[in-house]
């Protein structure tokens, strides 16, 4: 059997070059299905490994090392790829002790070509798309995705498109959409308006449409979890902990972590926990009723990128955390800002919604979900510079209702060594470091 498409709810079959986002008969939210009794026979850790280290397109791109994982249908020379992926994999032992662990490690997804996971993910959707004959690709996004998009559609020569909502964009990824050369339009609506209408648009227009509800987005974003169980030497963590926002990253992780299970590449499941801010958090509160009641929320967060209140990959969501007897936990902003505050001045960086994973992963050891004694992955998902301005504005005590904790004031001296010289006696060395 080759790849198909298949409902997730009614397992209904598509075939893989059909222009299709849901099941025709239900609904439901499709997934990219492969012969995986095929794939045991062919592909082991060694397959991999021997990748490494390439030059060679397109394995050396961190999500094509996997080709046979994401679409072993492909020819190499239809891939259209940056290349992504290889990021790093930072064994932290200051933030370990600081959330209360004794190994962790953040792998480190704003290292991808746009400064984000979702490279992984537009990599093969935007070779799925030339694949199907579109010139013209869209989403609705907080940000990141359209940085992304913006991006490949540009490398590939296709038009990029991206709706965006009307304010609380960050400046990084604003920026890059217009520098690629991407159709931005800004709509009076929030993400999940305009993820609506990003849908209809597809519907009606010769658009293919690029948000995570395409399954081969969430292909591409298994290779996260590929890379960092190969980074461990195949040896499976007890946790993942992952920002939630549209749920497409952790619906993807779950994919990946069952399937490489099946195919013998791990002997054991690690849990995944999902954390979403609190003012975004609609998983969050339908966990807390054993997914009996799921309700969308209005969004509000300091984490822009995950300012989502009703995530269209949330039964998938619920799936992976199934699979992987997952959790979900939810942090404030303060506990966010600060989170990231710690990562960013151990000089690694990550813009807001990835200080949710060390806050989260902080509140789940407290909280005695996560054992001191167990390894820990956790995600940071976009680069410390995709927004400058929540960075200066909770080091100069100017966000309202989050303190600074760990504030590094810029010092003003008048151009003299003298009172340079005096700011570095003085106060400059009562900065905190972990
Ligand atoms: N972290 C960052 C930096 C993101 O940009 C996003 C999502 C997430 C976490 C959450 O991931 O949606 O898969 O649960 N950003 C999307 C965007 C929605 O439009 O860029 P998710």
């Amino acid at each position: 059997m080759d790849s198909i498409l298949q409902c997730m709810r009614c397992r209904k079959t598509y075939p893989i070059d059909q222009v299709i986002y849901a099941c025709e008969s239900c609904g439901g939210l499709l997934d990219v299905a492969h012969d995986l009794d095929a794939l045991k026979r062919t592909v082991t850790r060694a397959t991999f490994d021997s990748r490494l280290g390439t030059l060679d397109a397109p394995y050396n791109s961190g999500v094509w090392r996997y080709k046979e994982l994401i679409a072993p249908y492909l020819r190499d020379d239809q891939i259209i790829s940056r290349p992504e992926g290889n990021t790093n994999l930072y064994n932290v032992p200051k933030l370990a002790k600081w959330a209360g662990v004794e190994r962790l490690y953040l792998k480190h997804e704003g290292e991808n070509p746009t400064g984000s996971f979702k490279d992984r993910g537009m990599t093969g959707g935007v070779t799925q798309a030339r694949l199907l004959g579109m010139t013209r690709v869209a989403c609705a996004s907080t940000g990141n995705t359209s940085a992304s998009l913006a991006a490949y559609a540009a490398w590939s020569g296709m038009q990029g498109i991206v709706l965006m909502q009307n304010k609380q964009i960050a400046q990084g990824k604003l920026s890059q959409s217009i520098a690629y050369g991407a159709t931005c339009i800004r709509v009076d609506g929030d993400f999940d308006k305009n993820l609506e209408l990003v849908k209809e648009l597809s519907a009606t227009a010769d658009i293919y449409m690029l948000n995570s509800i395409n399954p081969f987005r969430l292909e591409g974003q298994k290779s996260i979890m590929f890379e960092a169980v190969q980074q461990l030497r195949w040896n499976a963590p007890d946790w993942i902990v992952v920002p939630g926002g549209n749920l497409g990253n952790s619906s993807s992780f779950g994919k990946a972590l069952w399937e490489m299970r099946e195919l013998g590449l791990i002997d054991r499941l690690p849990r995944l926990a999902i954390i979403q801010a609190e003012g975004a958090n609609p998983l969050y509160r339908a966990y807390l009723t054993e997914f009996e009641d799921y309700q969308p929320v209005h969004a509000e967060t300091i984490a822009t990128a995950i300012k989502i209140g009703n995530p269209v990959n949330y039964p998938k969501a619920v799936r992976a955390l199934e699979w992987t007897s997952g959790v979900v936990e939810q942090v404030t902003d303060q506990q966010t800002m600060e989170a990231k505050a710690l990562i960013d001045a151990q000089g690694i960086g990550c813009e807001p919604a990835s200080g949710c994973t060390l806050a989260g992963i902080k509140k789940l050891v407290e909280g005695g979900i996560i054992a001191p004694n167990e390894t820990v992955v956790g995600l940071l998902t976009g680069h410390v510079l995709k927004d400058p301005d929540v960075t200066i504005a909770y080091h100069e005590d100017a966000i309202p209702d989050i303190h600074p904790v760990h504030p590094n004031r810029i010092f003003t001296a008048d151009a003299s060594i003298g009172s340079i010289v005096a700011i570095l006696n003085g106060d400059a060395n009562s900065v905190t470091h972990l």
